[in-house]
């Protein structure tokens, strides 16, 4: 048992939830919830490291979203888009390879109007951590256990934030 790791503890704050994760499955399992409470117009930030797990939970939003199908972007490399049967889509951008002054390759307020937008390494796409977005910071604790914790940045955030707890936690 790792000190600070023993329980879920997923209420800091009505606008933050924090727990751990044991197994790849259940961080998708965790993407999934988030992913089908997503409407065009929301933005998630992944934030961590290589190997923290922020592309398994995209895996797990898409499949909550409702098209576990990923396309690449016709436009863009970094992007992928999981298009549902509705036509909504959601975007996946891993700006990992941006390189510095290099713009995301797809219009994000146009993209917004449509879908719903997950970003890796936000910190790459200048103005991304300027809008309202659901920011979530994963940390490798183990070989199998991640540290997920959820911040609601602005009021829609904060709504998609608790309904993730509730959903998730029942709380
Ligand atoms: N609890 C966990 N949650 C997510 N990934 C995990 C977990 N435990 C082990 N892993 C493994 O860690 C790796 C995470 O890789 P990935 O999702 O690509 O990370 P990132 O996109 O942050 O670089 C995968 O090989 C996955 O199977
Ligand atoms: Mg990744």
């Amino acid at each position: 048992m790792i000190e600070g790791y023993n329980y879920p503890v997923p209420v800091l704050d009505a606008n933050t939830v924090d727990f751990t994760s044991s197994s790849p499955e259940q961080t998708q399992r965790m993407g999934a919830r988030l992913g089908e409470l997503l409407r065009p117009g929301d933005l998630i930030c992944l934030h961590g490291d290589l190997g923290a797990g922020k592309t398994t939970l995209v895996q797990g939003m898409a499949r909550g979203w409702g098209s576990a199908r990923a396309a690449r972007s016709p436009t863009f490399v970094l992007v992928h888009e999981y298009k549902r049967a509705d036509g909504k889509v959601l975007y996946h951008l891993d700006a990992f390879r941006l390189k510095p002054g290099e713009g995301p390759g797809l219009e994000i307020d146009s993209a917004l109007d449509h879908g719903a937008m997950v970003v890796e390494w936000p910190e790459r796409v200048g103005e991304m951590l300027e809008r309202d977005r659901v920011q979530v910071e994963m940390r490798w604790i183990d070989d199998t256990r991640r540290n997920l914790r959820l911040e609601g940045k602005g009021a829609r955030p904060e709504e998609i934030l608790r309904d993730f707890r509730k959903l998730a936690f029942g709380n």
